[in-house]
């Protein structure tokens, strides 16, 4: 999360469901990262979740009445100021019935009257009971919303409180907080209408159907990038070898892979992306023949002969000097000695803009840990070392400096999404 949510004002509207104590959690999590979080609860969420709650887990005021007076005006006069100066509006869990009266812009309590006064990005999260969400009414609502530019975060498929079965389940907090991450990126990121493609975890070279060399890259850092590349506001693709290990971050586009030639294969057809950041621990050697049957033991002592791996990244870096593609190449250098001679080294072989190099023997950097320690290697420059930190911040810094190349050069994007 980092720095996305710090300072950011977000109104969330609390309207009256089960899942409204799902979304204290939500309360709880975003102020941790930073964000300053105003609830406006409804008459009929007061009847599941109190004020209090909120108030504690806020850290601030919990607003529920439209003719109150709060910062020495009349309430709803009071909430129009907060819902101009919020930057994010979200309403978790959504009924039908306020879902009903945003998009028919009636404004009979407090949630609805900040609703129409907000000028930032609206989002809702349904949360209903048996088939009310699928109901001709409810869709037409939700597509009405859709239409004037609010998010919809649609609800899951699962069991109701009442035991019947359908969609109309609230997400967990892990989805809804990507979700909200993904608006306020799009809206603010420096990285908007940039499209980025990461790869990330170590590339498995089949020796037979059940066997395979690989390393020890546990993707963490290439899944920190990938979403540090969403929170910016880009389109993000993950080439992963780790797909199903790890949770993809919500709104990337996630793209399985195992084998160094495979993960070339997809990254040479993103030719129309303008950032390209290698993570992925690539094996430079794999098995010069795969066996289709698994090897037996009581076989006679088992030959292994290497081939080299196609260098994707130097690959992508000589393209690059006949057709300038991608605008923006980072590399990472993993080393475990002369982290300076190696890392400069590649950056000139690989043709990067950016080398990202981590020593592995290092405490806290390298593989599988969530802190990593690397240092900046680019053109022209001294080193740039960073310090020690979660692979998130490291993440950050990356997207950070990337960001930089594009106003540095005033390049603005070709292509909105
Ligand atoms: O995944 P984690 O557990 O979080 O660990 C993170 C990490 C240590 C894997 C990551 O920070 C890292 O260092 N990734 C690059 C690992 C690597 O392959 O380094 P290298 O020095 O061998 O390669 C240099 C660059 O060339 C890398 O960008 C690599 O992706 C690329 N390469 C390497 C070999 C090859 N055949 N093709 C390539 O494209």
């Amino acid at each position: 999360m980092e720095t996305l949510l710090q300072g950011k004002r977000i109104v969330l509207g609390v309207c009256g469901s089960i899942a409204a104590y799902k979304v204290a959690d939500l309360a709880s999590k975003l102020t941790q990262a930073g964000a300053l979080v105003d609830v406006i609860l409804t008459d009929a969420a007061q009847r599941f979740i109190t004020p209090l709650t909120f108030q504690a887990l806020t850290g601030r005021p919990v607003s529920t009445d439209l003719w109150g007076v709060g910062s020495g005006l009349p309430t709803h006069i009071a909430h129009v100021g907060l819902g101009e100066s919020a930057e994010l509006l979200v309403i978790a869990p959504a009924t039908a019935n306020t879902l009903a009266k945003i998009a028919h812009g009636l404004a009979d309590d407090l949630l609805s009257v900040t609703a129409l006064a907000a000028r930032c990005p609206l989002v809702f999260a349904p949360a209903m009971d048996g088939g009310m969400y699928e109901h001709p009414a409810t869709q037409a609502n939700v597509a009405s919303l859709r239409a004037r530019g609010a998010v919809i975060i649609e609800p899951v498929v699962g069991r109701f409180a009442s035991g019947l079965e359908g969609r109309g389940r609230l997400p967990e907090t892990r989805e809804l907080l990507g979700h909200l991450r993904r608006v306020l990126g799009q809206h603010m990121g420096a990285l908007r209408g940039r499209r980025v493609v990461v790869t990330a975890g170590g590339t498995r070279e089949a020796l037979d159907p059940v066997r395979y060399l690989s390393n020890h890259s546990s993707g963490k850092q290439g899944y920190a990038l990938a979403q540090a590349a969403l929170d910016a506001g880009a389109e993000v693709t993950l080439i992963s070898t780790v797909a199903g290990h790890l949770p993809p971050p919500i709104g990337v586009e996630l793209v399985s892979v195992s084998s160094a030639a495979e993960m070339e294969a997809v990254v040479l057809a993103r030719r129309e992306v303008d950032v390209l950041i290698m993570a992925a621990a690539v094996a430079d050697f794999r098995p010069a023949s795969a066996q289709s049957y698994k090897l037996k033991k009581d076989q006679a002592q088992p030959q292994l002969e290497l081939v080299q791996n196609p260098d994707i990244l130097a690959g992508v870096g000589q393209m690059r000097q006949q057709d300038g593609w991608p605008r923006v190449l980072v590399g990472f250098a993993a080393e475990t000695n002369d982290l300076h001679t190696h890392a400069s080294a590649k950056l000139e072989r690989k043709n990067a803009d950016l080398i990202v190099a981590n020593d592995l023997t290092e405490p806290g950097a390298g593989f599988a840990g969530e802190t990593n320690r690397v240092t900046f290697f680019t053109r022209g420059q001294a080193p740039q070392p960073l310090p020690l930190q979660s692979k998130a911040a490291v993440a950050e810094q990356v997207l950070a400096w990337v960001a930089q190349q594009f106003a540095l050069a005033k390049d603005a994007p070709k292509h909105y999404t």
